[in-house]
């Protein structure tokens, strides 16, 4: 099967902003306890943090991690989580019904962040709280000393200040689920207040304004119009989340879902730009998709899970290799749109719908979606260029004219070097591409990872690691255009220099 395609210098979307690499730990489930931290595993430092995880998150060069949550920072006290560990109290956790033993919180996390080279994304409690414990945490974090909440960290070891700059506005606040749901005015209401007396406080942060929890809420888009509405002026971002599922065993319709998060990215910009209008504002508002990911794998097993035990293993997807292209996918729809979403972050990070899994006590290992989030991650900076596609297309339960080419485009200037990523979604033939490379002139194929596997279910296990790519690729340049073959069924990554 045949498709052209179309790349020039010129064709620029936008820089890309690094931290769409961005990714997610909530104290939910091992992704915490058991996750990065387990202080009597063999490779726990000092702080208790497992080394072994924080190699894999370090080789992910993940730019930015949210944190405490997720559904759980909706009833939860930040101030359980600092000062001395022994004083902690053990709490309900009412998001997942678990035990919450707060030995990590605010300082440990801003510790471990800092030796995986990420910066935090710190979520404050909207659901039973509001104004005053988001800028007594904000004060607490941010504010160098003098005052009551600053000399509190000094107190607990922390001299310097965490310098934490984005901030998310509560999460997912349109939900049912959620401890303290908000209608779209009183959250609009309560996120601008708190936002105003959070700017207050430290004027230098970025503020996430909770849109809606996914595209099928019944209430989207209104919620992000009337929210807006009241938050336009006070938000940089708006959030975005998303999961997807292969439930009916449907594998076209299923890769074709990244289709959904475009058309959803669209209708939010959409949106905002309508409430710009309606202001009259000259400000832009950017998206952070801070949750997306594949989560269903482990929805039977987590009904099993008896309620009130500590860091039980929830939602702990054992990915397969389909997952992984959509995730290829996933991760180009967000680069396409580059110009707009700035941040987002694949939920999550370790245990929990993560690409990186551990063994209580034993070794850590990578699912298949740690690769293409990985390639991505790690050589997809610089600028998105806009790939004029030509592909053919095919129909599925939910979707029609889903072309079977789907790729992203970089072009990282500083290293001099065009990246492909390419996924083919056809299940039988390889895609033979034709690339007009026009403006790369000399350029030369020196890598060509593919992500392939017979096996739609394969997946990794600590034993065994049976969906990972390899280097041989088979994309050439033929007079200065570059065919691209992309193998059926597979996810690819073409970088030329
Ligand atoms: O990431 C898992 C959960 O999904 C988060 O806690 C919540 O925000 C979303 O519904």
């Amino acid at each position: 099967v045949k498709a052209n395609m179309v790349v020039d210098k010129a064709f620029q979307i936008s820089e890309i902003d690094p931290r769409v690499y961005g990714s997610f730990i909530e104290h939910l489930g091992r992704a915490v306890y058991g996750g990065i931290y387990e202080p009597n595993h063999p490779t726990a430092d000092e702080n208790g943090f497992r080394q072994d995880v924080l190699d894999l998150v370090k080789e992910l060069q993940v730019p930015i991690v949210r944190y405490p949550g997720g559904n759980m920072v909706s009833a939860y006290n930040w101030e359980d989580g600092v000062g001395p560990k022994e004083d902690r109290p053990k709490r309900l956790e009412l998001a997942w019904r678990v035990i919450e033993t707060n030995q990590v919180g605010t300082n440990e996390f801003a510790q471990w962040a800092q030796k995986a080279n990420t910066d935090v994304m710190m979520a404050v409690n909207l659901g039973t709280r509001g104004i005053d414990a988001a800028r007594n945490l904000l004060e607490y974090c941010n504010h160098p000393g003098g005052t009551y909440w600053s000399d509190l960290r000094k107190s607990h070891g922390f001299e310097n200040p965490h310098n934490i700059k984005t901030w998310c506005l509560g999460n997912e606040m349109d939900g049912p689920w959620q401890v303290g749901q908000k209608t779209a005015h009183e959250y609009g209401r309560l996120a601008y207040e708190t936002g105003k007396a959070m700017r207050l406080v430290d004027p230098d942060i970025e503020l996430v304004t909770c849109g809606s929890s996914n595209s099928q809420m019944p209430t989207f888009p209104d919620w992000e119009a009337e929210t807006l509405e009241h938050t336009y002026e006070i938000a940089d971002y708006i959030s975005l989340h998303q999961y997807y599922g292969n439930r009916s065993g449907d594998t076209a319709n299923f890769l074709a879902k990244s289709l959904d998060m475009e058309n959803f990215i669209q209708t939010v910009i959409a949106t905002c730009d309508y409430i710009k209008a309606k202001k009259r504002s000259k400000k832009t508002m950017y998206l952070s998709f801070d949750e997306w990911n594949v989560w269903f794998h482990s929805n039977e097993q987590d009904k099993q899970i008896d309620p009130w035990t500590i860091a039980p293993p929830q939602l702990e997807d054992v990915y397969t290799f389909e997952d992984a292209l959509l995730i290829g996918s996933m991760l180009n729809t967000m680069l396409r749109h580059s110009d707009r979403v700035k941040i987002a972050c694949m939920a999550q990070l370790v245990n929990v719908i993560a690409p990186i899994m551990t063994d209580n006590g034993g070794n850590a290992w990578k699912q298949s979606i740690f690769y293409p989030y990985y390639y991505t991650s790690v050589y997809g900076r610089g600028v998105a260029l806009h790939p004029v596609v030509d592909s053919p297309k095919y129909d599925s339960k939910d979707f029609t004219d889903v072309p079977y080419l789907d790729p992203s485009v970089v072009y990282n200037e500083e290293k001099e070097e065009l990246v492909i990523f390419a996924t083919n979604r056809h299940l039988k033939h390889t895609l033979e591409v034709d690339i007009d490379v026009r403006s790369f002139e000399d350029y030369e194929v020196v890598e060509h990872v593919v992500l392939e596997n017979d096996d739609a279910k394969a997946v990794n296990t600590a034993k065994q690691e049976n969906v990972k790519p390899h280097t041989n690729g088979e994309s050439y340049l033929d007079g200065g255009k570059l065919v691209g073959i992309f193998p059926k069924f597979s996810w690819n990554m073409v970088r030329l220099k």
